[in-house]
């Protein structure tokens, strides 16, 4: 166990981004209560509403703060009609910024459906998926693929004419987030729940992409070192039903960015929606957690977004923190958040909106900071 405080920037960014940070915070302050906090907060604004009145995405200091700090804590970034001069959305320059300057490989998107959480299909709620069958990870490689910066229009006249992105695998790419996916598998340890083996499915196309073919030799060298761990294939388009159909098959995936971006909106439909997606962007030495579904125009300003995705964003956070520098006390507090997060679910006390229910994103927090209260201390 280390004495060391872990300095966390928080990003609360755009839209509801602020309003789930908020609760975040909430439940963050719970955790801390009695004890010395292991952690300190720095809270800077940044993206593109901070671009729209300043004229920059970053606040003074933001950047370096982000970047130095133990981990990072994004809200959301991106409103419409706010765009950089170069056309990309403002407040890319926080989610690529940091994805590919702190080298943030693998994008970790966990995909459960906690009991007590509903799900709606064609506008009604239904039991389709379960808690017992929907538990499996999607790993996102996240600094390359189709979203390498090596894209380009070209315009004549006025008028463009042709548009260009480039779909790059390299081999250290692919190298380090398969084998972050079989190390993952390997550290849960309990497996797909359909039969509790080990398995790694990668998804790809293999049978017509070249850099597929490519990312899947580099599978099967990876794999070749972990003998425990069963290794599977499947090509995207058909993996999207599987998922949906048979989501108990499932352990961990692994899939490049353009793909892994796509599945793991679809794979949130199984866990509930996007309310309760959240994603981990590691690195090495670096992370950067968040909420996925973005700054959601529609809903900001009004505090009914769904804070969950946060809350297991923040549990992420606090448990990565715990395995990268062995610190167990880490470790505990998330298993804190985990179960109050659980209890509430569980009871149905904090529906918000998109779950049917009235309860609002600040009062979602408020019971979860009550259950961690009246849980178990570490
Ligand atoms: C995500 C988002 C981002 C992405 C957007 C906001 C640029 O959709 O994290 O999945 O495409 O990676
Ligand atoms: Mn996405």
């Amino acid at each position: 166990m280390k004495d060391a405080t872990y300095r966390i920037a928080v990003l609360p960014g755009d839209g509801t981004g602020p309003e789930v940070i908020r609760a975040g915070r909430r439940v963050l302050e719970a955790l801390a209560e009695g004890e010395a906090a292991p952690w300190s907060l720095e809270e800077y604004e940044a993206g593109a509403t901070y671009f729209r009145d300043h004229g920059h995405e970053w606040s003074p200091g933001a950047e370096a703060a982000a970047r130095s700090s133990d981990a990072v804590l994004l809200g959301a970034v991106g409103w419409p009609g706010v765009s950089l001069p170069n056309g990309d959305i403002a407040g890319a320059g926080l989610i690529f910024g940091l994805r590919f300057g702190l080298d943030l490989f693998a994008n970790v998107r966990p995909c459960r459906l906690y009991p007590g959480v509903r799900h709606r299909v064609s506008g009604e709620w239904k039991q389709v998926w379960t808690p017992q069958n929907v538990d499996f990870v999607i790993i996102r490689e996240n600094t390359e693929g189709l979203y390498t910066p090596i894209r380009g229009a070209l315009n004549r006249g006025g008028q463009t004419e042709v548009a260009i992105d480039t779909r790059v695998i390299t081999r250290r790419g692919a190298e380090r987030v398969i084998r972050y996916a079989f190390d993952l598998s390997k550290r849960r340890g309990r497996g797909a729940p359909e039969d509790h083996r080990r398995r790694v499915t990668c998804v790809d196309k293999a049978n017509v992409l070249r850099g597929c073919q490519f990312f899947r030799e580099v599978f099967e060298e990876v794999g070749a070192d972990f003998p425990e761990v069963e290794r599977e294939y499947a090509y995207v388009d058909a993996f999207t039903q599987w998922m949906v159909r048979n989501p108990e098959h499932y352990d961990v995936v692994v899939t490049t960015n353009m793909f892994g971006d796509i599945v793991t909106d679809l794979a949130a439909v199984l866990q509930g929606g996007m309310g309760f997606a959240a994603g981990g962007n590691i690195g090495a030495q670096h992370a950067m957690f968040e909420p996925v579904h973005g700054s959601s125009p529609k809903h900001a300003g009004k505090n009914e977004i769904n804070p969950f995705a946060t809350f297991s964003a923040i549990e992420m956070m606090l448990r990565w923190l715990g395995e990268q520098r062995s610190d167990s006390r880490m470790t505990l507090q998330a298993d804190r958040l985990e179960g109050a997060v659980r209890r509430v679910l569980g009871d149905g006390s904090a529906r918000t909106y998109d779950q049917g229910g009235t309860v609002t994103t600040s009062e979602a927090g408020e019971r979860v900071a009550a259950a961690i209260r009246s849980g178990d201390r570490p």
